[in-house]
């Protein structure tokens, strides 16, 4: 694993040691500051060795999520190494030669590989988890999203600068300077989830969400607007999505459509009050689908509420499950 040590990586230890995921020896990879720190797995202390030319030999199986400058110099290293390689960041997933996979979407995907096998971000992957059977019944025409994210999309340090904000805004005293984001979060609501690149009107996060559910779905047609906000929610990312069919698709069959599709839990009682919510979602890996409705305004589009553990199937839980795919297929060292 290279970036064992971070909110990504300790939900992957997680999962690794909760699914028995098959492994002969288990590496810890991270950054120089982290060598030599311990972790408990599975009843053994493993110590962190700094990733390196030495470290990265002999490994099958690489699931990484040490952000992309580190995936840019590391992966193809780890792949010459003979690894393959699940990476969580998002230097890999728009390359053409790099198939992005969520494993209940598009699996088959995996069997080009090269060595590499991008993981998408988070709020594409919830997204898609939940469009996958309302594309496969009536295709998708237009896609309108706003997202609601969570800090802990942004790691270690937006947890702690979220709390830190918060103990002082409740305490009543001076709330210490945002360091993670360009504004206060605790108490608030920012228009910018991620960066604006030069000269574009959308954060890097909204052009991700928009390219990257074009390719999981394989359809560069489907029209894209995404908004995406960051709240103060430590763990869960929640969407409103509107989806607009190719065919007629009636409200009662998508409900139906969703809770048969692997992978998602439908909580769709608004008259009770029961909706997906992110801190229901946080710790488990399904989606969570609910307020699935017609849009009013568009006879062919529905509207509906998608909740995630960002951490979990937004990161963590697909990579291991993309890395037990290319186990079962035999699908290894294609570097
Ligand atoms: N958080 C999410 O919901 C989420 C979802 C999908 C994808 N991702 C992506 O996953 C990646 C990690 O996210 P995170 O939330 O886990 O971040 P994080 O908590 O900040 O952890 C970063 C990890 O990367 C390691 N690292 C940093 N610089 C390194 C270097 N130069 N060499 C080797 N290792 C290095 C860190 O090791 P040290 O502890 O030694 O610094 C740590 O293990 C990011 O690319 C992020 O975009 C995150």
């Amino acid at each position: 694993m290279l970036g064992a040590t971070g909110l990504v990586g300790g939900a992957i230890l997680e999962l690794l040691a909760a699914r028995d995921f098959p492994v002969a020896e288990l590496r810890l990879l991270a950054s120089e500051r982290s060598a030599g720190k311990t972790i408990e797995w599975k009843g053994e202390t493993l110590t962190v060795q700094a990733v390196g030319d030495y470290s990265i030999q002999g490994l099958d199986v690489v699931l990484s999520s040490a952000g992309g400058s580190v995936s840019a110099e590391w992966t193809p290293k780890l792949v010459a190494a003979g690894a393959t390689v699940v990476d969580n960041t998002s230097y890999w997933r728009m390359k053409d030669d790099v198939p992005l996979v969520v494993s209940e979407v598009n699996p088959d995907a995996l069997e080009g590989h090269k060595g590499i096998i991008a993981n998408p971000n988070c709020s594409t992957m919830q997204m898609v988890v939940a469009l996958k059977p309302l594309y496969d019944a009536a295709g998708i025409e237009r896609l309108v999203i706003s997202t609601y994210q969570a800090v802990s999309g942004t790691g270690k340090g937006a947890i702690d600068e979220l709390r830190a904000q918060a103990r002082a805004v409740v305490g009543g005293y001076d709330v210490p300077e945002p360091q993670i984001y360009p504004h206060q979060i605790a108490f608030n609501a920012l228009a910018q989830a991620g960066s604006f690149p030069d000269g574009d009107d959308h954060t890097d996060e909204e052009r991700k969400l928009i390219n990257e559910t074009r390719k999981i779905l394989g359809d560069p047609g489907i029209r894209v607007s995404a908004t995406c906000v960051r709240v103060p929610v430590e763990t869960g990312h929640s969407e409103a999505v509107n989806v607009e069919t190719r065919e007629p698709l009636e409200p009662e069959r998508a409900r139906e459509l969703l809770a048969a599709a692997p992978g998602v839990t439908v909580v769709d009682d608004p008259a009770a009050g029961r909706y997906p919510m992110a801190i229901d979602a946080a710790g488990k890996d399904d989606v969570f689908v609910g307020r699935i409705r017609r849009d009013p305004g568009n006879e062919r589009a529905l509207d509906i509420w998608v909740v995630s553990d960002n951490l979990r199937k937004g990161a963590a839980t697909n990579t291991v499950q993309l890395g037990e795919l290319l186990i079962e297929r035999n699908l290894l060292n294609r570097g």
